[in-house]
C-alpha cells in the first residue's frame, strides 16, 4: 500500500480520449444542446445551478405526477423531486415495452458451467409482473420489506424489480455471506417474506444455500413464507407451510400487474453495509432520486448507447450490482450481461472469452480483478478478440497506476478511456469520476460528477491541496441515502457530525493542483478486501465468539492483489489448551459466522494487545506495524513490550 501511495504521488501521465470518441458521447451531445463548451464549464455551471442539470435529466424519465421542486436541502437531510409521483419500475420496464426496446434483450445470462439464458424487455416485464402478483398474493404491501439471499441468477433482479413494482422494500443479502448475516438482516428489517435458492456452484464446488438457510429459519419469527428457487437441482428439504417453490407459485401467475404509484421519497431498498462498529448499517435509498442519479451516471459516465453490450462484473448483492446491473441499465434500456461464476474459472481466459462471445462494449470491474489478471499474464486476453470494447470502468478500491496502464493497454488496446468511479453504498451513484471527455491521469478518479461538490480537508475542516486529508462532500445529490434503517441518529452521527452538515466519506484522499482527486483508501476501521467492505469490529466479534478467544484485534495487511488482507491478533483465554489446528479452526469459525469473504489470511497469537492505561486497545499501533508505517507516539501505552512481540511476529 505504501509503495502504491508513492507511485500515486509521482504519477504525472495524462491520457486524452480521442476526438472521434468524445464527439460521439452522450455528454458531448447534451452539452451542445445546453450551449456548454467544455468539461470545466460543465462542472462550473452544474455546481452553480444543480437544478438546471438535474431537471433536464429528470425530464427524460416518466412521472405519474410531475414534481414541484427539484430538491430541498436541509443538511443533513435532503428531499428530491418533491411531491412527484413516480416508480422506478415504470421507467425500468413498463415504458420500454410500449416502445422500441420491447423485443430488445435486457439480460444475457451465463452460468459458471456455461449454460445461457436471456430475457428481452417484454419477457423480463412479464416475469417481474408474475412475481409481483405472487408477492401481493402472499399479502406483501407497499412499505413491507422482503429479504433476498440469492446467487447471480436472473431470479435475483426479477425478485428485486417485483418488490419495487408493488412498493415493497427489498433487502438483498450477498450470497457469499453465511446465513447468519441473512438472519440478522431479516430480523432487523422484520421481513415477512424471504427468498433463496437451493444452491449454486463456485469453482465447480456446490454451495448449498437452502441447507444454510434452514439453520436460521427458526430464529426469524417474522418470516411467513420462504420462497425457494430450484437452480442447481440439489436435494432440499421443504418445510411446510413456510417453504414454497418459486416455479410452482409462478406457474399460473398473471403476467400483468399494476405498478404502484409511489411518492418520490418512498423507500426503494435497504442495503446493509459495514461500518466502524460490529452492527451493519441499513442504508436506505428511495425511488425517484436514486433513479435519476443512476440513470444519469449510466448515460454520461458509461456513455451507454443503443447498440452497447454492458457488463458490470460485480455481484448484485453489493451496491455496484444494485445500481449498475439492476437499475441503471434497465432505466437506460441497455442490454447487460450477467455472469454467475468466478472470473478465472475454468481458466483465466473465461471473462475475456465472454467479452468476445457477447461483443461486450463497456466493461466495469474492480482493480482486484485487474491485478489478478495481470498476474496471469497477457497470454490470456491475447487469445481473444477484445475489439468490441470501447470504454472501461473501475470501482471499489484505488486502482494503482500500474494496474491502470495494464488495463488500458492490454485490455483496452490503448483506445478505451478508463472511468475510475469513486462512490459508496451510501452515495448510490458515482460521485467522483471522469466522464469520457475528461483527460485521465492513471490512478486518479478525476473530478466530481457535475453538481457534486467534493473536497479534501484537514482535521479542522480546512481544504487541503497537495497533501492527504478527509474526503468530504459538501452538496446534496439525488441518489443520496436518506437515512439508516431504524437508526436515524447513527445516520447523523456517523456521517454528518465530524464536520457539521458535511458528508464524511470515511476515505482519505489527495487533491492535486489541477483539482484531480486521488483516493487513497479508508481511514476508519473498515477494511477493503478485494473491493469488499468488511468492518474490523465484525471480524473481531466473530473471533471472540470462539470459546478459546479472550481478545482479538483485526487489521488490514497490504496485499498486492486484493489491496488488503485480514490479519488477526489473538489473545487466548488463560488455561485454554493450544490445540492442534486451532488457527484453522478459528479461520473456519469466522467463515461460518460471516462468510468466506471475511476469511483471515493470518492469525497470530499474542500474550496481550497494545493497550492504554485505561485498557483501551490501541489498534493503530498494530496497524502501523503491519502496514510498515512509523508507530508514532506510544507513550500512553501500558504494555510497550507487546509492540516488540508483534514486531517479531511480523518479520
Ligand atoms: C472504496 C462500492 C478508490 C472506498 C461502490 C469507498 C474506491 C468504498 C473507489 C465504498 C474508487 C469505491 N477508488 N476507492 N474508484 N470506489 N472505493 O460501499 O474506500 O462497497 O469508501 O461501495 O470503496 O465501498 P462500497
Amino acid at each position: 500500500m505504501s509503495r502504491d501511495l508513492d507511485t500515486l504521488l509521482k504519477e504525472k501521465r495524462i491520457f486524452k480520449p480521442s476526438k472521434i470518441l468524445t464527439d460521439e458521447t452522450n455528454i458531448k451531445k447534451w452539452m451542445e444542446t445546453q450551449d456548454v463548451h467544455d468539461y470545466d464549464e460543465l462542472l462550473e455551471r452544474a455546481s452553480e445551478n444543480p437544478e438546471w442539470f438535474w431537471n433536464d435529466l429528470a425530464r427524460e424519465l416518466e412521472w405519474f405526477k410531475p414534481y414541484r421542486k427539484t430538491f430541498e436541502w436541509n443538511p443533513p437531510h435532503a428531499k428530491w423531486f418533491l411531491e412527484g409521483k413516480f416508480n422506478i419500475i415504470h421507467n425500468a420496464l413498463d415504458r420500454h415495452i410500449k416502445g422500441p426496446n420491447r423485443e430488445k434483450i435486457a439480460y444475457l445470462w451465463e452460468g459458471e458451467s456455461g449454460e445461457v439464458r436471456s430475457l428481452t424487455y417484454i419477457e423480463l416485464y412479464k416475469e417481474v409482473n408474475k412475481f409481483a402478483n405472487v408477492l401481493r398474493g402472499f399479502g406483501v404491501e407497499k412499505g413491507d420489506t422482503v429479504s433476498i439471499y440469492l446467487p447471480m441468477i436472473l431470479e435475483l433482479p426479477i425478485a428485486m424489480l417485483a418488490c419495487a413494482k408493488i412498493g415493497a422494500i427489498h433487502s438483498v443479502v450477498f450470497s457469499g455471506f453465511w446465513a447468519k448475516a441473512f438472519k440478522d438482516r431479516i430480523n432487523d428489517s422484520g421481513s415477512k417474506i424471504a427468498i433463496t435458492a437451493d444452491g449454486f456452484t463456485r469453482r465447480g464446488k456446490i454451495i448449498n444455500l437452502k441447507e444454510n438457510v434452514d439453520k436460521i429459519m427458526d430464529k426469524t419469527p417474522s418470516i411467513e413464507k420462504l420462497i425457494v428457487i430450484n437452480h442447481a437441482d440439489l436435494p432440499v428439504e421443504m418445510h411446510s407451510p413456510t417453504d414454497v417453490w418459486w416455479h410452482e407459485i409462478m406457474e399460473n401467475s398473471d403476467t400483468e400487474c399494476k405498478t404502484e404509484e409511489m411518492d418520490s421519497e418512498d423507500p426503494l431498498f435497504i442495503l446493509y453495509t459495514s461500518g466502524t462498529t460490529g452492527k451493519p448499517k441499513g442504508v436506505v435509498h428511495v425511488h425517484a432520486g436514486y433513479a435519476v442519479g443512476v440513470y444519469t451516471t449510466m448515460k454520461f459516465v458509461f456513455d451507454i448507447q443503443e447498440e452497447d453490450v454492458w457488463w458490470c462484473a460485480a455481484d448484485i448483492g453489493w451496491i455496484t450490482g444494485h445500481s449498475y446491473i439492476v437499475y441503471a441499465p434497465l432505466l437506460i434500456g441497455a442490454t447487460s450481461l450477467i455472469y454467475e461464476g468466478t472470473p478465472d474459472f475454468p481458466d483465466p481466459g473465461r471473462i475475456w472469452g465472454m467479452v468476445e462471445k457477447y461483443g461486450v462494449s463497456v466493461f466495469y470491474t474492480a482493480p482486484t480483478t485487474v491485478r489478478m489478471f495481470m498476474k496471469f499474464g497477457e497470454k490470456w486476453p491475447e487469445k481473444y478478440d477484445l475489439s468490441s470494447l470501447r470504454l472501461l470502468g473501475s470501482v471499489g478500491e484505488p486502482i494503482n497506476p500500474e494496474a491502470w496502464i495494464w488495463y488500458y493497454n492490454t485490455i483496452g488496446k490503448g483506445k478505451c478511456p478508463i472511468m475510475d468511479t469513486w462512490w459508496q453504498t451510501e452515495t448510490g451513484m458515482h460521485l467522483i469520476t471522469p466522464l469520457p471527455i475528461s483527460k485521465l491521469k492513471p490512478g486518479s478518479a478525476v473530478k466530481p460528477f457535475p453538481t457534486v461538490i467534493a473536497d479534501v480537508v484537514d482535521d479542522d475542516g480546512k481544504s487541503v491541496v497537495g497533501g492527504g486529508g478527509h474526503l468530504v462532500i459538501k452538496s446534496t445529490w439525488p441518489s443520496m441515502f436518506r437515512t439508516l434503517y431504524k437508526d436515524p441518529d447513527r445516520y447523523v452521527e456517523a456521517y454528518w457530525s465530524t464536520f457539521k452538515n458535511i458528508y464524511l466519506s470515511g476515505d482519505v484522499a489527495r487533491k492535486d493542483e489541477d483539482g484531480y482527486f486521488w483516493i487513497q483508501g479508508r481511514e476508519d476501521d473498515v477494511l477493503n478486501v478485494a473491493g469488499h467492505r468488511i468492518s474490523t469490529a465484525e471480524v473481531e466479534s466473530a473471533l471472540v465468539s470462539h470459546p478459546g478467544v479472550a481478545e482479538a484485534a483485526v487489521v488490514g495487511k497490504p496485499d498486492e492483489i486484493k489491496g488488503e488482507e485480514i490479519c488477526a491478533f489473538i489473545v487466548l483465554k488463560e488455561n485454554y489448551k493450544l490445540e492442534e489446528n486451532l488457527k484453522e479452526a478459528l479461520i473456519n469459525h469466522v467463515r461460518m459466522e460471516i462468510g468466506p469473504i471475511a476469511t483471515p489470511a493470518c492469525v497470530n497469537w499474542v500474550s496481550d494487545l497494545p493497550k492504554t492505561r485505561s485498557g483501551k486497545i490501541m489498534r493503530r499501533v498494530i496497524k502501523a506495524k503491519v502496514k510498515g508505517y512509523p508507530v508514532g507516539d506510544i507513550s500512553t501505552l501500558a504494555n510497550p513490550e507487546v509492540v516488540d512481540e508483534i514486531d517479531k511476529l511480523i518479520d
